[in-house]
């Protein structure tokens, strides 16, 4: 696809949304796909702060740096600079529905529709559980960020 952009949406923009972004950076730059990449929170009760510390150990043990990351609200035009706007989970995806202005560009989808035989399924918010559960964002997101990858370079 010609100058795709992507742009992660989660509630808080600390956990799983810079994840999908630091995945979708990984896995895009493996694929020569140049490609524009953000991510943002439906809320912005944590705008202007690093992300969890759970999340940058996950990312860390995988090779990615992300403390540099600050996180920022969804507004409404980020629907007309990204042609991807993907929710991680079903409450995200009725945000943005919400939010998208009627004559918006972007197409909103669900991260793990991407990926065939799970689609319409929620990456979980880890933020309540332990250090293990970002171990299994981090493979949601990948998932994801493979298939979304793909795809893209795949779409004429
Ligand atoms: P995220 O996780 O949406 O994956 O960034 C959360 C971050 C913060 C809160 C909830 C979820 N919070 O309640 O502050």
């Amino acid at each position: 696809m010609k100058n795709p952009a992507v742009l992660f949406v989660c509630l808080g923009n600390i956990c799983r949304s810079p994840l999908a972004e630091a995945a979708f950076r990984t896995e895009a730059a493996a694929l020569g796909l140049t490609v524009q990449v953000d991510s943002a929170g439906v809320g912005g009760w944590h705008a202007g702060e690093p992300p969890d510390r759970r999340a940058q150990a996950v990312a860390r043990r995988h090779g990615v740096d992300i403390s540099a990351y600050r996180a920022r609200q969804v507004c409404e035009e980020d629907f007309y600079r990204f042609t991807h706007v993907i929710a991680l989970d079903h409450e995200n995806l009725a945000a943005l529905r919400d939010l998208r202005p009627e004559d918006a560009t972007a197409e909103i989808s669900l991260l793990l529709d991407h990926v065939k035989g799970r689609e319409g399924q929620a990456v979980a918010d880890p933020w309540y559980g332990s250090q293990s559960g970002f171990e299994v964002t981090w493979s949601d997101v990948t998932a994801g960020a493979k298939a979304l990858a793909l795809e893209l370079v795949e779409t004429p």
